[in-house]
């Protein structure tokens, strides 16, 4: 077995994703996503993995209101159904985002929280938010800006082509179009836009060392079936070890810097929309 697959040790993608994602990097921006939300609203959380935006979503709709998690992979979506989450009820829905089993104008807010690109229909999938959403409703969503706007981690996506393959470039979290492709996407679903912004949040991790262990076991990319799979290399190849170790003295020299105390303390930059169904 090799360091990694000693890392991930057999665990679920979802048990990983919530292990080492969402703590370190995924929370800080999710909560901010969740923020619009009011009491006794009904939300949509599109694209809800294991449930961080519905959880903060439920806490702040109180028990008045409703929230519903879609998402097409069961192991996440199986993870955020087992979590008991205070406030309002919440439904964990398998589906994806291009087809929404609801309504018109069935809520208030949709939040789509680092999902957008991974979507198979991007204009379909906008078209089905405006349909859901009622007049005068909200989406709120985040994704990721491209390696060259992420002001600490820019380095990974060349590195990562370098020393595992140029299949790794343009890394798929990283790859979704930037605030021109969100506005294009919103305007073309007769959205109309009142906030488009790119934002930095911190993220930590115990240690470069961990960080490094997280891009390489843990991050995800959509499989043939259109879920989410994990890891960028045979983790029980011990082949790749000399890669992985020259993309760790890669971050290393990049990274060292933004370590304080030990932690690893750098910026995480997300593309982010507001934009409103007319009334
Ligand atoms: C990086 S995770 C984000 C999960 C969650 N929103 C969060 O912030 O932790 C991306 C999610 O997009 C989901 N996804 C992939 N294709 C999708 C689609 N076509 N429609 C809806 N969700 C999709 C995946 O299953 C996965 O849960």
């Amino acid at each position: 077995m090799t360091r990694l697959a000693d890392f991930v040790a057999g665990r679920s993608l979802a048990w990983l994703y919530d292990a080492y994602w969402v703590p370190t990097v995924l929370d800080v921006h999710a909560r901010a996503l969740a923020e619009p939300v009011r009491a006794g609203q009904r939300v949509l959380d599109l694209a809800c993995g294991t449930g961080i935006v519905a959880g903060y979503a439920a806490a702040k709709a109180g028990p008045a209101g409703e929230v519903v998690g879609l998402d097409p992979t069961p192991d996440l979506l199986g993870a955020a159904r087992a979590k008991s989450l205070p406030g309002a009820p919440i439904r964990w829905i398998d589906g994806s985002g291009e087809e929404i089993p609801f309504e018109e104008s069935s809520f208030d807010q949709v939040l789509c929280h680092q999902g957008l690109q991974y979507l198979t229909d991007r204009e379909k999938t906008f078209a089905e938010i405006a349909r859901v959403l009622r007049p005068g409703g909200t989406l709120h969503a985040g994704v990721w800006s491209s390696a060259a706007d992420q002001l600490a981690f820019g380095f990974v996506e060349d590195s990562l082509a370098r020393h595992i393959g140029p299949e790794q470039k343009p890394v798929h979290a990283w790859s979704f179009g930037g605030l021109p492709e969100l506005a294009r996407l919103a305007e073309g679903a007769g959205l109309s836009i009142e906030r488009l912004e790119t934002v930095a949040r911190p993220a930590r991790f115990e240690s470069i060392q961990r960080y490094v262990d997280t891009q390489i076991a843990c991050a995800g990319r959509t499989d043939e079936n259109g879920q989410l799979a994990m890891g960028l290399v045979d983790l029980e190849d011990e082949r790749w070890l000399p890669a992985i170790d020259a993309f760790a003295a890669d971050a290393h020299e990049a990274l060292a810097a933004r370590v304080q105390d030990g932690v690893l303390v750098a910026p995480f930059v997300s593309d982010e929309l507001r934009a409103a169904k007319p009334r």
